[in-house]
């Protein structure tokens, strides 16, 4: 996931792209976050073990890394090739919960006191796409809850770049245009996505999102239960 080279398969928001890409290529933003996530987590996150949906887990390292603070996870992707090499990856008996399931098509009964998410909603490369997304965390987020967000950060408008063959630079307007019906904005920071050098420590927003406590009519997904 390497800014501007077309080395990445095409995906979107489609699973059978995301298995394709799970299958051909090297996970190069599989890693566990940088410092900043629990900095973020605990400085406005309820104590663990509260119950945190980490959504479009990849390969679960980020799960992983929520368990072993002592919150409970569910981790969802919906990529089945991404899920059973999470599942691969997991010690037996980790409290780590996974699921199979589009994000963006369902609506959990007990929606999470906090949803996560690293490097998921930028691979949008379209403000409906974003706003999709936006619209599926707020389902998946009790009011008040909080979306607890990394993404790839455009700097200023030269730098934004929408792109379907990885992540899509976003300046803070277009981030905060996308997310404004069904959430209040925190915090915010610029910092690292990753921390391996030359490779995923391009810029990425931090964002701390509450979610409102009126509900806005969602775009209806088809309705299945998480
Ligand atoms: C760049 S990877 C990041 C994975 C993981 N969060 C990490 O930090 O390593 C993006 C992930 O989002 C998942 N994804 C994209 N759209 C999704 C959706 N609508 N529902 C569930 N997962 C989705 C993809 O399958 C992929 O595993």
């Amino acid at each position: 996931m390497v800014r501007g080279t077309t080395t990445v398969p095409l995906r979107s928001l489609h699973a059978a792209e995301w298995d394709r890409t799970y299958d051909c290529a090297i996970a190069g933003w599989d890693e566990e976050p940088p410092p900043v996530l629990g900095e973020f987590l605990a400085e406005h996150a309820p104590p663990p073990p509260a119950r945190v949906l980490d959504a479009g887990c990849g390969l679960g390292t980020t799960a992983r890394w929520l368990a072993d603070r002592s919150y409970t996870v569910t981790a969802c992707d919906f990529s089945v090739q991404a899920i059973n090499e999470a599942r691969l990856r997991t010690a037996a008996g980790s409290p780590v919960r996974y699921e199979v399931l589009d994000v963006t098509a369902h609506v959990p009964p007990n929606p999470f006191p906090v949803v996560l998410d690293r490097g998921v909603p930028h691979t949008c490369p379209t403000d409906r796409e974003r706003r999709t997304f936006a619209a599926a965390r707020a389902r998946m987020c009790r009011p008040g809850g909080l979306w607890i967000h990394a993404g790839a950060a455009a700097l200023s408008e030269a730098d934004a770049l929408d792109q379907s063959a990885g992540p899509s630079w976003t300046t803070e307007e277009t981030f905060l245009d996308a997310v404004a019906a069904w959430f209040t904005v925190l915090a915010l920071r610029i910092a690292d996505f990753g921390r391996q050098v030359g490779v995923t420590n391009w810029p990425a927003r931090y964002a701390v999102l509450r979610r409102k406590e009126d509900r806005k009519p969602f775009p209806r997904p088809d309705v299945r239960a998480l």
